[in-house]
């Protein structure tokens, strides 16, 4: 559920005629509904109000500053993988004391950061990194809190390369050997424990790989708890999937119930970390049509958008709908949507039908809030969209345009080649 939609044939974001938005800041555009963001948000937190419950946005689909505040301000946490997330989320006013920290490769400084924020915990992945922690905390004289992140081995049925639950992946602690870890860990005088940690991917469109894996970490905790281990926290991680195309993603209302029956006499906080669910369909791109062109085997519509803007179609072969700005009466085309990009793997859509749009007509690329400008790039030294927010009929710039400027910043010529 969004609030992009036509009115009388004209795209709009919430009450604002994206036309506008246009015409203020140009194209590529990264567009955000502030309506839709928080209608996701209040939906998590609405269908797990049964429980004690922390909801840890994933910082990485989408880390604008405005969007951190626009969550911290409904009293979201954060999920955070890198000592840049952290930073953006405390400068967003996201409470340390809601902030987990995930990721396979901590270094040091991240860590010793961390501790001295006091985030809530690490979600730690492997033994030598609950060492290192140890270290690290004991150098500045400080407990760190730590979760284990177990990998219950869990097929999603997602794509491969965002499944993170299955024993090949390089995610998490075997859950058979989480035990051991977990003895080691209280052996260990610099860190407390205080959870156990779980995300087994992400675009998950049924409910069942959720409650295998909740089944299999609750066991986790009910063997911890006789060795004398108690948890506190149960952090269950994000993953549920969006709309793209046709699929039936469960709402967050049905998730809660399929776990209620397993968490009631239970007394955890439940953790939840959902990223793209919040923000991806509270986003589009906006992108013009540069030229149009008939090759030898197919159409191609070529707009300003390209995969360094949006590269979830190419490194996925992600699907994403793309309609027209203005609707018009048009015979129906089959095309490749692609972008100036000097690579062939710059596509926004293969093979697509669509009402054959015009040179210097606009189009918007749906579903594009998450991982979207946060994993957008500077190739083919093209300078990053900008962003902008609308909250009912006003809409504010959340991110400049880059300019050319911007590409070299932070460049240094070498005294030789300086004349
Ligand atoms: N927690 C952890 C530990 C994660 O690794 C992730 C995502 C999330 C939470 C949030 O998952 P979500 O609710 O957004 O599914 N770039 C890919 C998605 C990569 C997801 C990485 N981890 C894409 O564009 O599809």
């Amino acid at each position: 559920m969004h609030y992009f939609k036509y009115i009388d044939g004209e795209l709009y974001a919430e009450g604002v005629p994206v036309k506008r938005l246009i015409e203020a800041y140009g194209t590529p555009l990264f567009v955000y509904s502030y309506k839709t963001l928080t209608r996701h948000f209040n939906a998590y937190h609405e269908a797990f109000r049964r429980f004690p419950h922390i909801i840890c946005y994933a910082v990485k689909a989408n880390a604008n500053g405005a969007i951190l505040r626009s969550l911290a301000a409904l009293g979201s946490g954060a999920d955070v993988v890198s000592g840049g997330e952290l930073y953006r989320a405390l400068k967003a006013g996201i409470s340390a004391r809601k902030i987990v920290y995930a990721g396979v490769g901590k270094t040091d400084e991240e860590i010793a950061l961390a501790i001295k924020k006091g985030i809530l915990m690490f979600n730690v992945e492997s033994e030598q990194e609950l060492v290192r922690i140890n270290e690290v905390a004991e150098s500045i004289s400080k407990r760190a809190p730590i979760a284990l992140r177990v990998n219950p081995d869990i097929d999603p049925e997602t794509h491969p390369y965002i499944s993170t639950g299955l024993k090949k992946n390089k995610f998490g602690i075997p859950i058979e050997d989480a035990l051991q870890y977990y003895r080691l860990a209280r052996q260990l005088k610099n860190v407390q424990i205080l959870g156990i940690h779980k995300h087994i991917g992400s675009q998950i469109t049924q409910i069942k790989p959720f409650v295998d894996a909740l089944e299999r970490v609750l066991l986790l905790a009910d063997s911890l708890k006789r060795d004398g281990i108690d948890i506190r926290y149960l952090d269950i991680g994000g993953g549920l999937g969006i709309r793209y195309n046709d699929e039936t993603p469960p709402h967050p209302k049905e998730l809660a119930k399929a776990l209620f029956p397993l968490l009631s006499n239970r007394d955890f906080t439940i953790i939840l970390e959902p990223g793209r669910s919040i923000v991806g369909n509270a986003g589009v791109l906006l992108t013009k049509v540069l030229y149009t062109k008939k090759g030898a085997d197919r159409e191609f519509i070529i707009v300003d958008a390209g995969m360094n803007d949006l590269m979830r179609p190419t490194l996925y072969g992600a699907y994403h709908h793309i309609i027209p700005v203005k609707k018009r009466k048009r015979k129906k085309i089959v095309a490749d949507i692609v972008g100036p990009i000097c690579e062939s793997g710059d596509f926004l859509a293969k093979e697509r039908q669509l009402p054959a749009p015009r040179q210097h007509e606009y189009l918007a690329v749906m579903s594009a809030g998450a991982y979207g400008f946060s994993m957008s790039s500077n190739y083919n030294s093209r300078p990053r969209p900008a962003e902008v927010m609308v909250r009912n009929d006003k809409y504010y710039l959340i991110r400049r345009r880059e300019t050319l400027q911007d590409l070299i910043r932070g460049e240094v010529i070498p005294e030789f080649l300086r004349k």
